[in-house]
């Protein structure tokens, strides 16, 4: 399959030396790409900000903001059977960038936030035959919240990632998550590595129901 993939965190400037921006070390993202170049399927991977290398034999976007993290999934989309959204993109940014280091004062600093651009809502109504799969990060009602993004975002499967533990979620290599389907299925797994994890949701991308849905969605060009 021809899967994009979307890691890491969106920065979102303040001033051109401060930033908005999260936890989000990209290691979700960056173990599905290389889990899924080890089984055959041509990688594009969408990158926020991170300290990791690209796996080898992924075609590699870097971008810094939402807006260019929107741009590239757009570009690439019609190329893919698959989209897979593990990044992290900031859900404000401030309304006006200063062009100039706002001066250190002592008091408060009102910041006014907007909200960025929700990435897979906007490109819902191109999904098409693809296969689209989100990550739920909450820190509360985490199969609530999921639930609603899977149904919001036109989801076919959501990976539901409890960030409030220590061991699972933002910066660590091991993840303890839910995978909820659009059909109502529901798997939990145990806390397991992130590239284990990788291999659970590619598991389920690879299953033949989801094989012959994404046939076509970029030309028919699927095979693994
Ligand atoms: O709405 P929330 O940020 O909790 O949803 C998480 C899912 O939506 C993730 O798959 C994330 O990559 C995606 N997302 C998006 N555009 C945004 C925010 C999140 O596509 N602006």
């Amino acid at each position: 399959m021809r899967i994009l993939i979307t890691a890491g965190p969106t920065r979102e400037a303040i001033d051109p030396v401060r930033f908005l921006s999260n936890r989000s070390s990209g290691k979700m993202g960056y173990a599905l790409a290389r889990v899924a170049v080890r089984r055959g399927h041509v990688v594009t991977l969408i990158s926020g900000p991170v300290a990791l290398r690209p796996p080898p034999k992924v075609s590699f976007v870097a971008v810094t903001t939402a807006d260019e993290m929107l741009a590239a999934v757009k570009r690439y989309l019609s190329q893919c059977d698959a989209l897979i959204m593990a990044a992290a993109v900031a859900d404000w940014r401030p309304r006006r960038v200063s062009a100039q280091k706002i001066k250190k004062a002592t008091g408060y600093r009102l910041l006014c936030l907007e909200p960025t651009p929700d990435i897979l809502k906007q490109l819902r109504s191109k999904k098409g035959r693809r296969v689209f799969i989100g990550f739920a990060a909450e820190t509360e009602r985490l199969l609530t919240g999921a639930r609603r993004k899977l149904a919001e975002k036109g989801l076919d499967l959501v990976v539901a990632n409890d960030v409030s533990r220590r061991d699972a979620g933002f910066e660590v290599d091991t993840n303890r998550v839910t995978l909820l389907e659009a059909g109502g299925g529901v798997r939990v797994l145990p806390l397991m590595t992130k590239m284990k994890v990788a291999a659970r949701i590619l598991d389920w991308l690879e299953a033949p129901a989801r094989r012959g849905c994404a046939s076509g969605a970029a030309g028919g060009r699927v095979g693994a």
